[in-house]
């Protein structure tokens, strides 16, 4: 046998191996917590000082990596980023993009929140494990669960940042949860969440239907959802919730939930409408493609929307960021093209040169059939 072959054999041996150990070594803590302490009591998250704690289905749960994002005098709105454990430099760019001092004034603070890294390679998890911890120590603002990252642990990832939210950050009036790779302009944010006919929860207002289609990927059972429709929802680009809701979101997640993997859909259609929040649509301020941030980059051409997707470039909402500060600091327009002849041009070229994809795709959310959309 050739000596690379053998290399290979060994390296699945010992991740066959590390992985057996890891997995005993979850059960062993398990049973040892239970026992000592009260038995577990089924049904919504308790809070953090419980330590281990049930998550949706998740017996015990526990944050591996926590933040105090919250802590201190000042009342603040945490803006929830859902984010994957493995995307460092997409978390330094959303550090970078608004100075400290705009967000403290703004009252702002981003909080990330990861899983465990699940690379299927045991070496490379165990590297990005210590840089996340070592991101935690520097910045503080990281909240890792001790669930893995997946497409279809993101229900988990949900519920773990509204519990964190509700045991954390009691002064708050507000969260704001988003995904990593968002571009948001905070001052409009800002301006949204001081409106007061915003009802409990404010967001992009998706309706759509469950994929009954069984070659389809994104498949979804009648025994996972019975209904013929989804319950209109926001989509977890953006949203913003008042705490009060939170709380109500949290009690409507029922003793023997059954877990259902599309996490927005879950917590802001199916909780929402359990707990009866009402829905603001924001749906006119949101961009469902990247190009118009690209254009108020480049051309100031329209700034004012509250958010978009960055697509594949992610620096866009640094340079997004950037600009509106510039704008503030200056106080100048950041819609210097608006009115003029050009107005369109930047958009067109935009669009001619990346044609739109499905409404789907645009809003990343292939799981689901939407309706109604534009
Ligand atoms: C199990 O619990 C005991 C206390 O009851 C503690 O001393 C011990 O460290 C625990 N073991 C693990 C693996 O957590
Ligand atoms: C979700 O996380 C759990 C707990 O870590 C893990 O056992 C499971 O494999 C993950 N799901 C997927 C689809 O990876
Ligand atoms: C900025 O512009 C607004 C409106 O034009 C004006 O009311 C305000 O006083 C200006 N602020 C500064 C610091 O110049």
């Amino acid at each position: 046998m050739a000596p690379s072959s053998w290399k290979v054999e060994i390296a699945v041996f010992l991740a066959v191996n590390t992985s057996f150990l890891v997995l005993f070594d979850a059960f062993s803590a398990d049973r040892n917590t239970s026992g000592r302490s009260a038995p577990m009591r089924p049904g919504p998250p308790r809070s953090l000082d419980d330590g281990r704690q049930r998550l949706m289905d998740l017996n015990g749960f526990e944050y591996v990596v926590d933040s105090g994002a919250c802590d201190g005098p000042r009342r603040l709105t945490p803006v929830l980023v859902h984010s994957h454990v493995g995307h460092f430099e997409r978390r330094r760019a959303i550090r970078q993009s608004y100075p400290r001092t705009e967000l403290d004034r703004l009252g702002f603070r981003h909080v990330f929140m990861v899983g465990l890294p699940s690379s299927g390679d045991v070496a490379t998890d165990r590297v990005t494990q210590e840089r996340l911890v070592r991101e935690s120590s520097r910045h503080g603002d990281v909240v890792q669960g001790n669930f893995r990252e997946a497409y279809r642990n993101l229900t988990y990832k949900h519920a773990m940042g509204l519990t964190w939210f509700a045991a954390r950050c009691p002064r708050s009036d507000y969260m704001v949860k988003m995904d990593d790779d968002i571009a948001v302009n905070l001052y409009k944010l800002h301006d949204v969440l001081g409106r007061a006919d915003n009802r409990d929860l404010a967001g992009c207002v998706i309706v759509a239907k469950p994929i009954r289609d069984e070659s389809n990927k994104w498949y979804v059972s009648r025994a996972e959802f019975a209904g013929d429709a989804y319950p209109p929802f926001l989509s977890g680009w953006l949203y913003a919730a008042r705490a009060a809701s939170v709380g109500r979101l949290l009690r409507a997640i029922e003793v023997r939930e059954r877990y259902f993997w599309i996490d927005d859909l879950y917590v802001t259609g199916i909780l929402a409408e359990r707990a009866a929040l009402a829905l603001t649509d924001l749906r006119p301020d949101f961009e469902t493609d990247p190009g118009p941030v690209h254009c108020c980059v480049l051309k100031r051409q329209r700034c004012d929307f509250l958010a978009a997707p960055t697509g594949d470039d992610w620096t866009l909402l640094q340079r997004y960021a950037e600009q509106l500060t510039g704008c503030k600091a200056t106080n100048s327009s950041c819609d210097l093209f608006r009115k003029s002849k050009r107005h369109h041009s930047c958009l067109d070229l935009w669009k001619k040169k990346k044609p739109l994809d499905a409404a789907a795709d645009r809003i990343g959310k292939p799981s689901i059939e939407i309706l109604d959309w534009n």
